[in-house]
């Protein structure tokens, strides 16, 4: 394992010099990933780095990248999986966060962390403000400033605009759709950056980006960043993850193998998954729809598991 990157803390900044920021989000535990972006993000002498949220939930590097971001001078912001986690710590017992089969995933990443862990993972900030705000600043959080699951490229409606309308950087930027994007709203710059550890746009690539301050604001660049792998999947294999996730890790394995959208395919085409209760039923209905991808072979060999 290398060393965490030694760059500045954000608050150690001068702002009177143009800035040079690394963003990064959506590990989603694939510790592999975040260190070939960490390395490069240096390479490319960033100032500082913003962590916008899912650096954790569901691979087993989860426990290692938060360890190691707490711990770093890395700026870590909330995103809906450290929520996600920190409501798992506050659920009872026949709460279907730690009772259905539907949410093995996050029961496995939780396991892997202490109750106060979990408890401290509702507490990283929304947003990081980088700039001065009334000035051409830039705003970075997980999906929107002050919703970390509802994202700012969604259709505008009034609680997104009125989320808007209270920032008053010229510039934000979010992560959460794991695919890059641009967009505009009443003069004021949508961005989203890729994600590190489960890509969406079918480059299995590991995405960030850099977000460069000049005279006429800030300029953005997506950053791809191959790596190796077979880490992450030996990784996965080691950790039984296909067994301790259950069927709807295989569904995120099927997302991480194929940079696809497989778990929200499955979602939202097929109907009764609403009527799905046991594990079992939730096993043959997601091998018939690896089955009907076309993907289950793949699977069972890269994973050595039978799904
Ligand atoms: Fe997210």
């Amino acid at each position: 394992m290398r060393q965490m990157p030694t760059v500045a803390s954000l608050d150690d900044l001068r702002y009177d010099q143009p800035m040079r920021i690394a963003i990064i989000a959506d590990a989603h535990g694939n510790f592999a990933a975040l260190e070939a972006v960490l390395e490069s993000a240096v390479s490319h002498s960033v100032d500082a780095i913003i962590a916008a949220g899912d650096m954790v939930n569901p691979f087993p590097g989860s426990k290692l990248i938060w360890d190691k971001l707490r711990e770093s001078s890395i700026e870590y912001l909330r995103g809906n999986q450290e929520e996600f986690l920190a409501f798992y710590e506050e659920a009872t017992d026949d709460d279907p966060l730690r009772a259905s089969p539907r949410f093995m995933p996050i029961q496995y990443a939780a396991s892997l962390f202490t109750s106060d862990e979990l408890r401290e993972m509702g507490t990283p900030p929304l947003t990081r403000s980088v700039g001065e705000p009334d000035a051409g600043g830039l705003l970075v959080c997980h999906a929107s400033p002050f919703d970390p699951w509802r994202s700012i490229a969604s259709e505008v409606d009034h609680s997104l605009e009125a989320q808007f309308r209270r920032v008053r950087q010229s510039t934000i930027v979010a992560a959460h759709l794991h695919k890059p994007w641009r967009g505009e709203w009443q003069g004021k710059r949508l961005a989203l950056c890729g994600s590190l550890g489960i890509p969406m746009e079918g480059d299995t690539d590991a995405c960030y980006m850099i977000a460069e301050e000049l005279s006429n604001g800030w300029r953005l660049t997506d950053v791809r960043v191959g790596y190796d792998r077979r880490l992450t999947i030996e990784t996965l294999c080691e950790a039984e993850f296909a067994t301790k996730a259950g069927p709807i890790g295989w569904l995120l394995l099927a997302d991480y193998l194929h940079g696809e959208r497989h778990l929200m395919a499955f979602f939202s085409h097929a109907p009764h998954v609403t009527s799905l209760s046991t594990y079992d039923e939730y096993a043959v209905s997601v091998r018939s729809y690896l089955v009907s991808a076309g993907i289950l072979e793949t699977m069972q060999k890269t994973f050595q598991f039978s799904f």
